[in-house]
């Protein structure tokens, strides 16, 4: 794949827009770093980007959208959380909140949690590209995964080059950091990330609660779960991959972009079934495979 830079201008929102709405991954400046940005809502997309960054495993995204009102058809804002984004949106401040029921938020983008991370950044480059595309942006660091986080248009080209259809290049990014994260899904605010914005009342409860950048909590299924299955044993609820059909796949054509799409759904799906285990077909641990394999071990064994 050829990866162009083109500065940021009207009709480079207007190509990135298209190549999102296609379901691309393309990266954008924030104030804080670059982001490799995708639809939110299509989890082809949001596995593009895992695909793209080369992660090993699913952290939950950070989702982007234009303002609070905006958040707020997604999250569930308590008191406390809605007087933080009024104080500090646009910007770079991230809250975890209950995700709604209803949100077209696809599961891999928050890892199958029923939380989400939402933020309303400063940018013009990110704020025009959420007006144009008009859907949620999942976007991590535009970097590929173990390098460090892009705070100019040419570290993203060093590193995602070949991996990703466009830049939007606005020079220097003028935080340099990743957003601050606090967690307001019940009970009191939590530091989950230190970052550019410190907010006192926060800091001070959060620190010995938990250390920064850790994450609370992974989702798991409630059954056991076995990998490397087969066939289903009595009372399993097969999950196939390729050659291994169940009573759903991942991918029927052994497609990583499509399984990782699909993990977390079908996870659910097989944690709601009336069956009382759940099994997993084996899924190759090359490219994308390693992050599903990843979280598949950590649902197996939480
Ligand atoms: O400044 C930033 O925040 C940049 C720009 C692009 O906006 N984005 C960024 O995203 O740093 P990322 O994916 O590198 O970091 C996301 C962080 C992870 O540490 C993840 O664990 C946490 O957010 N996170 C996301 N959803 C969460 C959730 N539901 N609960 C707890 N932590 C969550
Ligand atoms: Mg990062």
């Amino acid at each position: 794949m050829k990866t162009r830079v083109l500065p940021f201008n009207d009709d480079a929102i207007a190509e990135a827009a298209e190549l999102i709405l296609a379901g691309e991954p393309v990266a954008v400046p924030t104030e804080t770093v670059y982001g490799l940005a995708g639809d939110a809502t299509n989890a082809r997309a949001v596995a593009r980007i895992y695909d793209a960054k080369g992660r090993p495993s699913f952290n939950p995204l950070i989702v982007h959208v234009s303002d609070l009102r905006a958040a707020e058809l997604l999250g569930a804002f308590d008191a406390r959380a809605r007087a933080l984004a009024k104080e500090h949106w646009p910007g770079p401040l991230t809250l975890v909140v209950p995700l709604n029921e209803a949100a077209p938020i696809a599961a891999l983008v928050t890892a199958g949690l029923s939380s989400v991370a939402l933020r309303a950044p400063a940018h013009p480059a990110m704020q025009a590209l959420l007006r144009a595309v008009g859907r949620p942006l999942a976007a991590p660091s535009a970097n590929a995964s173990g390098s460090i986080s892009p705070t100019r248009a040419g570290h993203v080209l060093k590193s995602l080059v070949g991996r990703i259809p466009l830049i939007i290049d606005a020079g220097r990014t003028d935080r340099g950091i990743e957003s601050t994260i606090v967690a307001a899904t019940g009970g009191a605010l939590r530091l989950l990330r230190r970052g550019p914005i410190q907010i006192d009342a926060v800091e001070s409860a959060a620190a010995a609660i938990e250390a920064p950048g850790q994450l609370a909590s992974h989702y798991a299924p409630s059954k056991p779960l076995r990998l490397n299955a087969d066939r289903a044993e009595r009372r399993e609820y097969l999950i196939g991959f390729g050659a291994v059909t169940g009573d759903a796949t991942l991918s029927a054509s052994g497609d990583l972009v499509e399984a990782a799409s699909r993990l977390f759904d079908l996870l659910h799906e097989a944690d709601a079934s009336d069956r009382e285990a759940i099994a997993v077909a084996p899924v190759p641990d090359n490219g994308l495979g390693a992050a599903i394999n990843d979280r598949l071990r950590r649902a197996a064994h939480p």
